[in-house]
């Protein structure tokens, strides 16, 4: 009989990402996906460590785990219980210490290693493996196996050598990989071949993608990559994410102009609105830079949809840097965004500086911002309304009767249709009616089964 693999998520897409690619390598060692940690003999926490208190959460859920390996021990089975992620990767040795339930420990680059893990944790040898080398594990992996997704993630770059004053990346995931254009291209095919109609470029900062070209003569940039890959018969949409201002160049907003597979819908991160705070964030651009990338992105593609990340409460940030944050999101109109509470990540350099903001005052400000936002994305989705938008249907709805998608803005879409079977994997044009909380609600618009593209 096969064996059960649990796999929790947390974090970002490039998570997602990871922890499929996990379940394809374990897939070779006989290992079945399941959805309960109880029916498990395997369990993968791959953990977060951007925010909050990542990792005294993972230290919790290992307490619930403990308790669950007692039970399913005195039901004389056994379990295997691996960390994983940026989590695994910061507390490295001290995990196993504090955490004896766990067999082993690994960074976001070692996961290829899984079956040595495990075949480890077999003889109750625990390991630690938290080398930050990209390359051995992309080669190792190869190609992605038939995933069966209509939306398949595909990670192109890894790691960020820009140090951002708060940010942890730079120590969890590495320095900056880009994988070669000739395994994306290869890893895009197959996903498209086993039905994939969308693929969202991942990278941690995936618009500094510079992936040897295939004749290994040089590098590719994002915007040629993309443009390659909507060569490919039956990819309907690209995405990717997540960008970095810095990083935008003239090309890649072209491409927004000429690829109609390329979504008209970019994610990126401004973080504060105030030159000074963005100059002690280590960000490299300036309010002007950010609003002249918007400015020409939105010459090229008028429509685009544009979403960002901020952090408020930075050190030192005084209240006239925070409206200085509102004035820039009134300035841009964003369709939708998300906002933090600045957190001290442990050895980055901003989590040492003087001029810590007490948190009532962070509470305030993120409330005051997240107002304005949720506003915005308000006035964007009731824009959409009365319009014909195409859809890609990629799962049965909530209700039976019901079909769910994405719009070209990454709004969650749903309709009602007698088969909704028979839409899943197809770009169908709808009609917007209504919009709900975070969604738009629409019918099916005309008579054509499938728009181009
Ligand atoms: N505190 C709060 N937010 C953070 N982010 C990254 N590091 C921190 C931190 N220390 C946010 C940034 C980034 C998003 C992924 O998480 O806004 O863009
Ligand atoms: Fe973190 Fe900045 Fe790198 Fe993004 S660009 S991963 S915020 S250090």
């Amino acid at each position: 009989m096969a064996k059960k693999l649990f796999i929790k998520t947390y974090g970002c897409q490039m998570n997602v990402y990871d922890s499929a690619r996990m379940a394809d390598v374990l897939a070779g060692e006989g290992y079945e996906a399941t959805d309960s940690a109880a029916d498990a003999d395997l369990v993968l926490l791959n953990t977060c460590h951007i925010r909050e208190k990542a990792a005294e959460k993972v230290y919790s859920e290992l307490g619930r785990l403990r308790e669950l390996r007692a039970e399913v021990q005195a039901a004389g089975r056994e379990l295997t219980i691996g960390v994983g992620g940026c989590v695994a990767q910061a507390e490295g040795e001290e995990m196993v210490r504090r955490a004896p339930v766990v067999d082993f420990v690994f960074g976001p680059q070692t996961y290829h290693r899984l079956p040595h893990m495990l075949a480890r944790a077999g003889r109750g040898e625990k390991t630690v493996e938290t080398d930050l080398a990209t390359e051995p594990k992309f080669e190792a992996l190869g190609t992605v196996a038939a995933a069966g997704k209509v939306t398949a993630f595909l990670s192109v770059q890894e790691g960020c050598d820009k140090f951002c004053t708060f940010c942890v990346v730079p120590y969890t995931r590495g320095a900056e990989y880009s994988r070669p254009v000739a395994e994306v291209l290869a890893e895009a095919r197959a996903l498209v071949a086993s039905g994939a109609r969308e693929i969202t470029l991942l990278g941690q900062n995936v618009n500094g993608y510079h992936g040897a070209s295939p004749d290994g003569a040089g590098s590719w940039t994002l915007g040629r990559l993309i443009r390659d890959l909507a060569g490919i018969d039956g990819l309907a949409r690209i995405r990717f994410t997540t960008s970095h201002p810095r990083d935008m160049d003239d090309d890649l907003i072209a491409a927004h102009r000429d690829v109609p597979q390329l979504m008209p819908y970019l994610h990126l991160p401004v973080q504060s609105g105030s030159d000074r705070i963005l100059a002690a964030m280590n960000r490299r651009y300036t309010t002007r830079d950010f609003l002249s990338i918007v400015e020409r992105l939105r010459a090229a593609r008028p429509d685009i949809a544009l979403t960002s990340d901020f952090i408020v409460g930075f050190p030192g940030e005084t209240d006239d840097d925070f409206e200085a944050t509102l004035a820039l999101v009134r300035d841009v109109r964003f369709a939708a965004a998300f906002s933090f509470k600045y957190s001290p990540r442990p050895g980055t350099p901003a989590a040492a500086a003087d001029g810590q903001i007490p948190e009532e005052v962070k509470a305030a400000r993120l409330a005051r911002l997240q107002d304005v936002i949720n506003e915005q994305m308000r006035t964007f989705n009731e824009s959409c309304v009365g319009r014909t938008l195409d859809v890609l249907f990629d799962k049965p709805g909530r209700r039976a009767g019901q079909a769910g998608g994405r719009s070209p803005y990454l709004q969650p879409v749903h309709v009602d249709c007698d088969d909704a079977g028979a839409l899943i994997g197809k770009v169908v044009p709808v009609r917007i009616t209504g919009t709900g909380q975070n969604s738009l609600s629409g019918t099916l618009a005309g008579a054509r089964a499938e728009v181009p593209a």
